[in-house]
Parts: C-alpha cells; sequence; structure tokens
C-alpha cells in the first residue's frame, strides 16, 4: 500500500464512469499525485463501504446513481447550502467531526453554461424538469444573477413543489423563481435546460409555446455521440447555440476536485479527450 492520497467514486453500477478519467487528468494538471478509483456498492450496503473507504485512509468520494440521497443523510448537519437544498451529496470528505458532504453539479452546470459564454446575469432562464437534476442546479444559477428561472414540468404541480420547497430556504429569489406546467413556457428564453430524463429514451417534450430568444442557448443534461432530440428540435426553433451534458460533467468534477485540494482546474482539454472517446 502506498501512501498516495486515495479517491474514488462510489456509485452501483459504476464500470461506466469517466470520474477516474477526468480526476486524473485534473491532478496531473495540477501537478498533485493522487489514486482515484471506483467502488461499487452493493445497493444495500452503501454506508458500510464509504466507512471502510474513510477508516483505510480515503480522502474524499464521488457520489452517483442510485446512492447521492443516502450519501445526503449520512452528513447530516455537516452539508453545504448547495447540498441541503439539492437533497443530495455528490462529494464526500472526512473531517475529525465526521463525514462531509457538497453537491457540485449545479455549479458545473453553470460553470460550463459561461464557458459556453453564456453569463447566466440578467437572462431568463426555463429549467425543463422537476426531478432531482433540476433541484440540484437552481441556487447556482439564481446566485448567478439570474432575471428569472421558470421551472416547468410535464407534471406541472411537482414544479410548484419544487419551487415552493426551494423558496422555503431561500425566500430572497420569490421574484426571481416560476413554476408551471409544459405550456406555461410562453415568453421568449435567453437558456434552455433540459432536466428531464426524456433525452435518456430519445422521448420528445412537449413544449408548444417554446420560443428562443436572438442570443440563446439550449442545453441537455444528457450527452451521448450524436445530439439528443432536444438539441436537435433546439436547433430548428432558432437557439443560436446547443450543447449537451458532457461539460456539466467535467464541470462537477472540477468543482469536487477544487473542494478537495484547493484548486479549480481548467476543463477544456479534458473535455475534448472524452468527446472524442464518445
Ligand atoms: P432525476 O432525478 O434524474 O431528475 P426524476 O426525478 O425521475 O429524475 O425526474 C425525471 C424528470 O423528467 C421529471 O421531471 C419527469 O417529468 P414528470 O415529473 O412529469 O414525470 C421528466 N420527464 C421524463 N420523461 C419525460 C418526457 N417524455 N417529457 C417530459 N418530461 C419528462
Amino acid at each position: 500500500m502506498t501512501n498516495t492520497a486515495r479517491y474514488a467514486v462510489i456509485g452501483n453500477p459504476i464500470a461506466h464512469s469517466r470520474s477516474p478519467f477526468i480526476h486524473h487528468a485534473f491532478a496531473e494538471q495540477c501537478g498533485i499525485s493522487l489514486v482515484y478509483e471506483r467502488l461499487l456498492a452493493p445497493l444495500d450496503g452503501f454506508n458500510a463501504t464509504i466507512q471502510q473507504f474513510f477508516a483505510e485512509g480515503g480522502k474524499g468520494l464521488n457520489v452517483t446513481v442510485p446512492f447521492k440521497e443516502e450519501a445526503f443523510a449520512q452528513c447530516q448537519s455537516r452539508l453545504s447550502l448547495r447540498a441541503r437544498i439539492a437533497g443530495a451529496v455528490n462529494t464526500l470528505w472526512m473531517k475529525d467531526d465526521g463525514l462531509h458532504g457538497c453537491n457540485t453539479d449545479g455549479l458545473g452546470l453553470l460553470n460550463d453554461i459561461i464557458r459556453l459564454g453564456f453569463d447566466p446575469k440578467d437572462k431568463r432562464v426555463l429549467m425543463i424538469g422537476a426531478g432531482g437534476a433540476a433541484r440540484g442546479c437552481l441556487l447556482p444559477l439564481l446566485e448567478a444573477g439570474c432575471h428569472t428561472v421558470q421551472v416547468v414540468n410535464r407534471t406541472a404541480s411537482r414544479a410548484h413543489s419544487l419551487v415552493d420547497e426551494f423558496l422555503q430556504h431561500c425566500p430572497d429569489y420569490q421574484n426571481h423563481l416560476r413554476a408551471g406546467g409544459l405550456d406555461s413556457a410562453t415568453s421568449e428564453w435567453d437558456i434552455v435546460i433540459n432536466a428531464t430524463s426524456a433525452s435518456l429514451g430519445a422521448q420528445r417534450i412537449a413544449l408548444p409555446a417554446l420560443r428562443f430568444s436572438a442570443h440563446s442557448l439550449a442545453y441537455d443534461m444528457m450527452y451521448g455521440a450524436e445530439p439528443t432530440l432536444f438539441i436537435q428540435e433546439a436547433a430548428q426553433q432558432g437557439a443560436s447555440q446547443q450543447a449537451d451534458g458532457l461539460g456539466m460533467l467535467v464541470g462537477q468534477a472540477a468543482v469536487s476536485f477544487e473542494i478537495w485540494h484547493g484548486m479549480l482546474p481548467r476543463t477544456e482539454n479534458v473535455l475534448d479527450q472524452l468527446r472524442q472517446a464518445l
């Protein structure tokens, strides 16, 4: 056993994860020596697996499906505001007082949108979907100064519940956050984010009134070798730029890396390499 600092991504399944590649590339860029592995936890053995990892000297874990909510529960009061609002944790580290957790998905998305040349300040943002993926991104977008974030969902009541819950944590954003059904997305949007799982099944999202502004970005949190149906339709409907979620994947990893190592790595080279490998 070497003394090299150990990190890992934990999930089930986990064999597909690109996190080891991303974190090793960041470490090389920043001149840091580390080992970053994949950790398969039994579906009923998440807590035992993370306890063992940290007891053996592990420094940090990324958490992926289906354990983000369990990771949240394990951190109790030692959660960042972003994690508390997301209700899910994707980044864990151990301190003397116990396990700490953060959620870097939303900041990863925000940083990727900025990288693409769309500063969200004063922008009108449409968030499609009201599941965990949407929930985790609201605070970073609003903190970045969006004029409006409207959450629309196939099941409108879920969008309303999501927004109501969010405003209980952060009432200051009352005038900037709205909710509705898919047909309520009636004005022009500068940034449209697909946070639904529709792209997984190549399903069309019924957005009868969707309109893009003259300088607009359509962003799908999903990614793949080919443009998703959402991205193809957004291009036809006049979005000036389209992007998929590969940049968000690298972006969330960069923010986790910063939490653990105190340095925010550049993402472009890693993103290019991942894109070529898709
Ligand atoms: P996650 O945690 O990944 O966000 P989720 O909680 O299962 O996953 O949420 C999936 C989201 O995709 C929901 O907002 C869902 O809409 P409903 O709440 O109405 O189910 C949305 N979704 C899935 N398939 C869709 C489709 N074909 N059209 C529109 N929305 C869809």
